[in-house]
């Protein structure tokens, strides 16, 4: 979603910010701006649509100056055009602002504001946060955040800038992340490490109601009574390159090829002596023993990797286990007890419906364990436990590298849960932690040969709408996979169990229609089978992920994907992969941008 870059120093600020707004594009966004103080003036550039189109519009002369703010920005009160797009200023264009998040009581405040005279340019409820901070601007631009922001309800990540303090940034935020960070040039911020994470590894991960001001000399940092403190520094070890393509043509591919690297890193250290470890989980054995329940809530993606755990931790752990979509769970009324366990699944840890799903589960009593991919997140700052992915930055804005993570980390949690339940003996633990490190390899031969997904991908030449089909384990997957066509291809693709199929979709299948099948589990194998029948029958081109060996199921599918030979319980992690690369394939011989897909955000930090 919306992302925010500043930077004040002794080089030239419209660079810096275009390159940080550059590297925030993969979150999802419409439009663009920056704002830069040339010494006499803040001025401002925006456009609709993409920082290409941005720094088109940037001639050469425009916007000098060593201190400025830019925004991506992902349209929520006011349509994506150039006038709602941010900085947004005040009206003596003195103060320019950026925010990411919502203001949930900006008519109040706008209406207010307009009888003291201010006049509004955009439909936007920033704006106010720029004419709040004029009004009460009296010398001292911090004291004026300060005072605005304490009567700002809702989300907000803010930068601030004023004409009459050159050189000064004041940044402040509630439920919405910000970073903050120096080099020998000057001082940086932003929505997200990886706008700065060029210039600097040691950052300041802001907290909620903390302030900052940043200078070309450095930051200093204030808590909300006004009080100087020191932040403690997060240093960010993430290689560098995963922010550059590396030789791929697109994100989404280098990071599925980085899959069976997350596999061995998540597993790396898990199996200690005899068991399985998870030390960062703020539970003993005893209290983990009295967990007669469990909750996993998630969106998109890791709502998907939580219906996997679902079916394993039953399996393994024999307990009920209930998944739900986070904005869903928020506004039930959920049977939660001090024996409950909840685990809040999130790539970006800052998933607004997520984070406010935990604060009302702890609330509730539960104690929740957060399973994330980003280091000092929301998610993982306000669980009681975390496990990290180890995915490293994820920036294709469809999961897949942090989805094989979080199943492989929910694989550990039920192993054991399993183990502490008593439900698996040591020697089956031991088996299934080996073949689950398995899947690093088997993914590998996956990715080696890629021709059939190829040929599936040709399927859906001139096609609008594809079902995804399979039974038990194999219907979860397809429901990952049909969310991964729909996201960068546009393709309208369901997924259904295959024994649903003919109690209703089945309707929709005419010539040519694509279903894609996994058909892998050996259990429901025959099932699936005949359930592929009934849709060939009716002129469907099946598309069927299947084990390597099975001959028997090219009488039915028109192209099959092989898999390696893999117990059902991992093949989620091992069919997700020819799904990902089918997604991909269909997406780019439709012409799609396959990182940055229309109207989705990497992070949606909005309810
Ligand atoms: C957005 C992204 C999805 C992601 C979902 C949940 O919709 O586009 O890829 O699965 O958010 O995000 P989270 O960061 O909480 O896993």
């Amino acid at each position: 979603m919306c992302g925010i870059v500043g930077y004040t120093g002794s080089q030239q600020a419209k660079g810096i910010l275009i390159d940080g707004l550059q590297h925030l594009e993969y979150r999802g966004y419409d439009s663009a701006g920056i704002a830069v103080f040339d010494g006499k003036d803040i001025e401002v550039v925006r456009r609709q649509g993409k920082v290409a189109e941005l720094v088109a519009a940037l001639g050469e002369s425009d916007c000098t100056g060593t201190c400025g703010i830019g925004h991506t920005r992902w349209a929520t009160h006011g349509a994506p055009s150039e006038r709602n797009a941010h900085p947004h200023t005040s009206c003596s264009d003195n103060i320019a602002v950026v925010h990411n998040g919502i203001i949930e009581n900006f008519n109040e405040l706008r209406e207010d504001l307009t009888l003291k005279g201010h006049t509004f340019s955009s439909d936007t409820d920033t704006e106010v946060v720029a004419h709040l901070v004029e009004d009460l601007y009296r010398g001292d631009l911090l004291q004026a955040v300060q005072e605005a922001s304490s009567m700002l309800v809702g989300a907000y990540g803010i930068a601030v800038m004023c004409a009459e303090e050159p050189g000064k940034i004041v940044i402040t935020r509630k439920d919405s992340p910000i970073v903050i960070g120096s080099d020998e040039t000057g001082s940086y911020v932003a929505s997200d490490i990886v706008a700065i994470v060029r210039a600097t590894r040691d950052v300041v991960i802001l907290e909620d109601n903390q302030f900052a001001v940043a200078t070309p000399d450095g930051v200093t940092y204030f808590n909300r009574l006004g009080k100087p403190i020191e932040p403690e520094v997060t240093h960010v070890d993430w290689d560098i390159d995963v922010a550059e393509r590396g030789g791929y043509p697109d994100f989404m591919l280098k990071e599925i090829h980085e899959q069976p690297r997350v596999v061995r890193d998540t597993l790396a250290g898990r199996m200690s002596g005899q068991e399985i470890v998870i030390d960062e989980l703020s539970l003993t054995r005893q209290e983990l023993n009295f967990v007669d329940r469990v909750y996993i809530i998630g969106c998109g993606t890791s709502y998907h990797a939580g219906l996997i755990a679902k079916n394993l931790i039953e399996t393994w752990a024999r307990i009920p286990t209930e998944v739900e979509v986070a904005s869903e769970f928020r506004y039930r009324n959920p049977i939660i007890t001090p024996t409950t366990l909840v685990v809040a699944v999130s790539q970006s840890g800052e998933t607004a419906d997520t984070l406010a799903a935990i604060r009302d589960a702890r609330i509730r009593g539960a104690k929740v364990f957060g399973i994330t991919n980003v280091i000092g997140s929301p998610v993982a700052r306000e669980s009681d436990g975390v496990i990290y992915t180890k995915a490293n930055k994820e920036i294709a804005v469809a999961s897949t590298k942090s989805f094989i993570g979080q199943v492989v980390s929910l694989t550990l949690m039920a192993l054991m849960l399993g183990r502490v339940k008593g439900k698996l003996n040591l020697a089956q633990t031991r088996l299934l932690f080996a073949e689950l490190a398995d899947t690093a390899e088997q993914i590998e031969d996956i990715l080696q040969n890629t021709e059939a997904i190829e040929e599936a991908a040709r399927l859906f030449e001139g096609k609008s709408s594809a079902f995804y089909i399979g039974r038990d384990l194999a219907s979860i997957t397809c429901h990952e996979g049909a969310l991964k066509m729909k996201e960068i291809s546009y393709v309208h693709a369901e997924a259904y169990p295959a024994g649903e199929m003919k109690h209703g979709p089945i309707a929709l299948i005419e010539q040519g229609f694509p279903v894609v099948a996994v058909a892998t589990q050996s259990p429901t194998y025959d099932k699936t089978i005949s359930n592929l029948e009934e849709s060939k029958t009716r002129g469907a081109a099946i598309i069927a992920i299947a084990t390597e060996g099975d001959t028997d199921i090219q009488k039915v599918a028109d192209q099959v994907i092989y898999i390696p030979r893999v117990r059902d319980s991992f093949m989620p992690i091992t069919a997700s992969v020819p799904l990902q690369l089918l997604a991909r394939a269909v997406a780019v011989n439709r012409g799609c941008d396959v990182d940055q897909p229309r109207n989705l955000a990497k992070s949606v930090t909005v309810e």
